[in-house]
């Protein structure tokens, strides 16, 4: 048995609900200046079961609010991973008064019949009360799941993408009022293959660096195992969507494109109905992985979401790439910067200026002749947490084989993401407690750990082996946004 997290130790700006278990982010919509996040939520315990749509809301993605549940699980029926769209032209009837209800489509998942089918539910209140209208679309599989909806406005159709799962396969389906889907097209295995393919997206997005107004589609997939980091993880495909299939690009193929290199980033989906003023495409992810999600020792809440990200599609020299930010809100929770510091990094580890657990840094790293540069935190009983460069292997790292206490073997790990380094390398790296989030080279890779400490506080220090680095850093004190978990 391991320690009850305390209450310290508890994340202060990554959303978490007050207690029980989470999964899954669901439905992320945008409305009437309220970003939904809904999640899998169980509320009778801090175990997966029980699955029900729990509710937060945030004016700016940052400060949540934690609501009753959206969608409850019914006798029989679970409420499985899905999404929800602002359904402005009312194509669906469920509207009232003029203003567009807000439409979730999600799995029903019912062990009994061994059934996962699709169901709708509305909202005409803006997303406080729901009104389960039913199943709108089976295929008579114990394996069909995760629908992702929204417009697409070439063809004037909604689109659902969801997976059959055991199969690894993506599919498509049309519909013209979210209730009657014809199906359209399927894509898959293709990439990595896992038990199982869950939580799909697909999303157009403007190339940068690419030929002038060149947009592309991204379709990205979780899987539940068998991913970069060991266990669960996402991958993604790029190319183009008709409306109906989605083909990649040619050349494409062959190395999986991952969404990220640590251990604990899965099931991650985007916003829909982002204001028209805001032409971000912004996702968050489920900072966990099926291996050892039951058994990570954090109490009253079992689960957490990454920060909010901001998605760029950029044109590389070795293809298409997602690169991902913190979205620029978060900067709001800083307090007064620390730095600009030059830093000269040997040996022996010197002290950063970093207060505590809740913290940024901006680090620009002159690898110098070192072979491994290494920030590391320090729990008050000695564990460390290391953020690490290894420039002749081209890599960048989180080790967390020495994070803390024992609790599952598949967590004491190193998490590798390949860099191209050449002397150089940016890191922005986000810190909360129990969980860590590096950006590198703005974003080109990300690697989302969580570690869990022995106790005490956090101390921040830097060090270099094999040779001498020098880094320029810049690091702010994160405020607690109060829905931490
Ligand atoms: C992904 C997932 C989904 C499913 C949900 C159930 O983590 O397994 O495929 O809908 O969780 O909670």
């Amino acid at each position: 048995p391991v320690a009850a997290q305390r209450a310290d130790e508890r994340p202060g700006y990554h959303f978490a609900p007050a207690r029980n278990w989470m999964n899954d982010p669901n439905g992320l919509v945008y409305y009437d200046g309220e970003y939904h996040l809904f999640y899998q939520y169980n509320p009778h315990g801090d175990r997966w079961g029980h699955m029900n749509w729990g509710h937060a809301v945030s004016r700016d993605l940052i400060h949540w609010q934690e609501l009753p549940i959206a969608i409850p699980e019914t006798r029989d029926v679970m409420a499985f991973s899905g999404s929800a769209v602002v359904d402005w032209k009312n194509t669906s009837g469920f509207g009232r008064g003029g203003k567009p209800p807000l439409v979730a489509v999600f799995t029903g998942h019912n062990p009994k019949a061994k059934l996962q089918s699709q169901y709708v539910a509305y909202s005409n209140d803006r997303g406080r009360t729901w009104i389960v209208h039913g199943e709108v679309l089976s295929v008579g599989s114990a394996e069909f799941r995760d629908p992702k909806v929204f417009w697409h406005e070439a063809t004037k159709r909604w689109v659902m993408i969801a997976v059959m799962a055991l199969e690894n396969r993506a599919v498509i389906f049309t519909s013209t009022d979210l209730k009657q889907w014809t199906f359209a097209s399927s894509f898959g295995p293709a990439g990595a293959r896992g038990r199982n393919w869950e939580c799909p997206d697909l999303f157009e997005m403007p190339v940068e660096g690419g030929a002038k107004g060149e947009r592309k589609w991204v379709l990205s997939v979780n899987l539940g195992d068998n991913a970069v980091g060991g266990g669960s993880g996402g991958q993604y495909f790029v190319g183009g969507f008709d409306g109906r299939t989605f083909t990649p690009a040619p050349g494409w193929g062959g190395e999986t494109r991952w969404m990220d290199y640590g251990a604990d980033f899965y099931a991650a989906v985007t916003y829909n109905d982002l204001p028209s003023r805001d032409p971000r495409r912004i996702w968050i992810g489920w900072a966990n992985d099926w291996r050892y999600a039951e058994v990570i020792p954090t109490w009253p809440s079992r689960g957490l979401m990454t920060v909010p990200r901001s998605l760029t599609l950029r044109r590389t020299a070795d293809g298409y790439r997602i690169v991902q930010l913190p979205v620029q809100e978060l900067q709001a929770l800083r307090g007064a910067p620390r730095g600009p510091t030059a830093l000269k990094l040997g040996d022996a580890p010197i002290p950063l200026p970093v207060d505590g657990g809740k913290a940024e840094l901006e680090m620009d790293l002159d690898v110098g002749d070192a072979e491994q540069i290494a920030i590391t935190l320090t729990d008050g009983q000695g564990w460390q947490t290391i953020v690490g460069v290894n420039p002749t292997g081209n890599e960048v790292f989180v080790d967390r084989t020495r994070s803390g206490p024992h609790f599952h073997d598949g967590f004491a790990n190193r998490h590798v993401a390949p860099v191209e380094i050449k002397g150089k390398v940016r890191l922005r790296i986000l810190v909360d407690e129990s969980i860590v989030e590096v950006f590198v080279n703005g974003g080109e890779q990300t690697i989302t750990d969580r570690f869990f400490r022995g106790g005490g506080p956090l101390s921040w220090s830097a060090s270099a082996r094999g040779g001498t680095a020098t880094a320029n850093l810049t690091a702010w004190p994160l405020q607690n946004s109060g829905t931490g978990g």
